[in-house]
């Protein structure tokens, strides 16, 4: 099929490029010079794994094409796919002008016969709205169909995603539309689930919340944990092992970021605002994530005191490994508080070389980063962490505090590393040593 993506941030670049692979010709447009000239000429605007070779692939047979002209995007097409971003607004709403910028371009266009599909985040009930209004403006006896395809790609594993889903959900109002789905993805091994447009975009919103939920949730069992010696990751797992709960997205530690779960919560809200329907357990998901990195500074101060003077390492930027966002991570709320308490901070990152906070040290050296600080204290699970050498640590940390803020060392291999070099070890959930 003919398949045109409009919008080449990660989801419809990604998109783009797994469509490419499963067969289909693909043109990636955007409005940005910048984006499109990067993309042609071989480089990425984004890193995300396995994306690089999956587009080197899809240009060596001629699947992919990246323009700014938008006649031969949709013209060309038989089906066109929307991905543009729907930041938060500063009420919390969710921006929809890019969208609503794209569907009047469209509406400009012989729509005949095309398939449309929002893939973007969008309000319960935008697609129906974009439905409607292409629909009145046409004359035509066969006019575009409207379908609503939200995604579940996470950042830094969007590829394997797009492959392995574990649904794909398609809100639509006809057979037609449902069987070009069908054709479209054909190769992806998934169950479809075929609902009405606005059931598709509220699954969007309550699948991400409820696993900010569970995320949440599990971060207040884990202050509990820890005042009564108990241990959140044995906690965690007895909890998973039961299917109804499942194991996934119980990791305690200094909470969610990211650009997808904070403003699908700031949504959610303002959706339940305008039909006065009440949901106050989105306010207790942010109240709790918000706490976070309070806690992670509140550990450190209860062993070295007052921060005034003193120097903090932090490692790990991101909102996550395997990406190189920084949007709502923990490491700016953490970064900031220390400033704020009057901490000299050293920050690393494996790819972040420019921070936003002003008055971070940025490193290019872990243990540089570290060297004669109070505290080392990690906030992002990279790999390249894993192999940490703690005799060069605790030689380079002027105070051996180390605090994990994901819990990822294994409580029983720093028990033994703790001892063996003098460390102060403490971790979100589980007993100190
Ligand atoms: C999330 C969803 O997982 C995707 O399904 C969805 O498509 C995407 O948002 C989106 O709406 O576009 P993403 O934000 O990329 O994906 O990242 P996640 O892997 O879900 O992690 C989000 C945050 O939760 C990270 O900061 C991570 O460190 C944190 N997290 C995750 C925990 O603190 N504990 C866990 O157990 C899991």
């Amino acid at each position: 099929m003919k398949v045109t993506v409009i919008g080449t941030g990660y989801v419809g670049l990604v998109t783009g490029a797994c469509l490419a692979n499963l067969g289909h010709q693909v043109i990636c447009a955007d409005i940005s010079v910048e984006k499109i000239t990067t993309l042609t000429s071989g480089e990425l605007p984004i890193w995300e794994m396995g994306l690089d070779g999956l587009l080197k692939e899809a240009r060596r047979s001629e699947r992919i094409r990246y323009t700014t002209n938008m006649d031969f995007a949709i013209e060309e097409a038989e089906v066109l796919l929307i991905a543009v971003g729907t930041p938060s607004q500063p009420d919390g709403d969710a921006d929809l002008s890019h969208l609503w910028s794209v569907v009047h371009d469209l509406a400009a266009y012989n729509l005949t016969n095309k398939l449309l599909i929002i893939k973007s985040t969008v309000p319960v009930g935008t697609t129906d709205a974009i439905d409607v209004f292409l629909h009145q403006l046409s004359s035509d006896h066969h006019p575009i169909d409207v379908v609503h395809n939200p995604e579940f790609l996470r950042q830094g594993n969007a590829v394997h995603d797009f492959f392995h889903p574990d649904r794909i959900v398609v809100g639509c109002a006809s057979e037609t539309a449902r069987n070009i789905m069908r054709t479209l993805y054909n190769g992806v091994s998934a169950p479809f689930h075929f609902c009405n447009r606005s059931s598709a975009e509220l699954i969007k919103y309550a699948s991400n919340v409820f696993l900010a939920m569970k995320i949440s949730y599990i971060n207040m069992i884990a202050d509990l944990a820890e005042n009564l010696g108990a241990n959140i990751e044995d906690v965690a797992k007895g909890m998973g092992l039961d299917k109804r709960i499942g194991a996934s997205f119980l990791q305690a530690g200094a909470g969610y970021g990211g650009s997808c779960f904070p403003k699908d919560i700031k949504a959610l809200k303002t959706l339940g605002q305008k039909w006065e329907c009440e949901l106050p357990l989105l306010d207790s998901i942010e109240a709790i994530n918000n706490e976070r990195p309070r806690a992670i500074v509140n550990k450190a101060k209860k062993y070295l005191g007052s921060l005034i003077g003193k120097k903090i390492a932090l490692f790990g930027l991101t909102f996550k490994p395997m990406t190189d966002d920084i949007r709502e991570a923990s490491s700016l709320a953490v970064s900031q508080l220390c400033i704020a308490e009057g901490a000299d901070v050293h920050v690393y990152d494996p790819l972040v070389h420019t921070y936003p906070v002003q008055g971070v040290t940025v490193h290019r050296d872990m243990y540089l980063a570290a060297d004669s600080c109070d505290s080392l204290i990690i906030l992002t699970e990279w790999e390249e962490f894993r192999d940490l050498d703690w005799s060069i640590i605790s030689k380079a940390l002027r105070f051996p505090l180390i605090i994990d803020g994901r819990n990822m060392f294994s409580w029983e291999y720093m028990r033994q590393h703790a001892k063996e070099h003098h460390l102060i070890y403490l971790s979100i959930g589980r007993p100190p040593m």
